[in-house]
């Protein structure tokens, strides 16, 4: 894990409030692996830095880019936002412990919301490595999609979903994913909102199913030092997202996990 400064060399809007960034990474010897994130310096008056997942390592015009995609919200993406070509911005990572891709041959993965952006290089990484991989996608609305497409063009077998059945299937994506269930997959990937995620590791309890689940706290430091992002474990200790995660395994985080000062 180092400090960078990385020039930006392609942003793009994928929805109103969602942006995508091409960083250059020719300068990176270390490895970015799916499920570890950056903590981005916003600037302007923002001074703790925002974690960003990892979406994509690529290949852009020759260089090598890591991709970040990231939802509009307050005040340091809204800075993040307004960055343009040739602008760099200064990344520290990459932190956190990533999924874990061994010894699988076919799994499935669930996604809802922003959650759908780590599990894009992921998606990647496990068809490089001949990995019988199902995708299901789930979104609020047909107007939230995004990166679907992209999905699609990566060659994985992709379901999307919609709550109010405005694209695609109708429902929450775990309720798709039951409908399409087709027996235990060696592993099931999931990110998104937290009530969706307790819904997915419910099923994977009950069907005796190995999961791994990327959890989303607020951060303040980013290793381990000021326990903003703290979670509850099974065996009752305290977990760090930042630190431990965010990526947890079967049956590590309590059902929810959440701490008091998180609400
Ligand atoms: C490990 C990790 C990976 C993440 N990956 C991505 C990503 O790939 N793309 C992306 O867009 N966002 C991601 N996030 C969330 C992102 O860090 C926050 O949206 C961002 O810090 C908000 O900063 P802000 O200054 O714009 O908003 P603030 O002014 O700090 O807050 C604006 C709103 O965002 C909410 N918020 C702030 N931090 C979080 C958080 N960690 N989780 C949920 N809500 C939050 C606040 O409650 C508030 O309602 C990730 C968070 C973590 C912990
Ligand atoms: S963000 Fe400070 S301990 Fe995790």
């Amino acid at each position: 894990m180092a400090e960078y400064n990385l020039t930006i060399v392609k942003t793009e809007y994928l929805l109103p409030n969602i942006v995508s960034m091409l960083l250059d990474i020719s300068a990176v010897t270390e490895e970015i692996r799916p499920g570890q994130f950056f903590q981005v310096t916003c600037g302007g008056d923002t001074y703790l830095r925002r974690p960003i997942s990892v979406c994509d390592v690529t290949v852009y015009e020759g260089h090598p880019v890591l991709r970040l995609v990231l939802e509009v919200k307050g005040k340091g993406t809204h800075l993040l936002a307004e960055k343009k070509v040739g602008d760099s911005l200064c990344v520290l990572g990459p932190f956190g412990n990533g999924f874990n891709l061994k010894d699988v041959k076919k799994v499935d993965l669930i996604g809802g919301g922003l959650g759908v952006c780590p599990l894009f290089y992921l998606t990647r990484a496990l068809l490089e490595k001949g990995v019988e991989t199902r995708v299901f996608l789930g979104f609020r609305n047909q107007a939230a999609i995004f990166l679907t497409e992209e999905f699609k063009a990566l060659g994985a077998d992709v379901t999307v979903s919609t709550d109010d059945g405005s694209f695609g299937e109708k429902g929450y994506a775990i309720n798709v994913y039951k409908a399409n269930y087709t027996g235990k997959p060696d592993m099931l990937y999931t990110c998104g909102p937290q009530v969706m995620m307790n819904t997915v590791v419910a099923f994977a309890d009950e069907q005796g199913i190995l999961y791994q689940e990327s959890r989303e706290e607020r951060m303040g430091c980013g290793f381990g030092a000021c326990l903003v992002c703290a979670c509850k474990m099974q065996d009752d200790s305290m977990g760090h997202v930042c630190k431990d995660g965010p990526v947890f395994g079967t049956g590590m985080v309590a059902v929810g996990g959440k701490v008091a000062h998180h609400g």
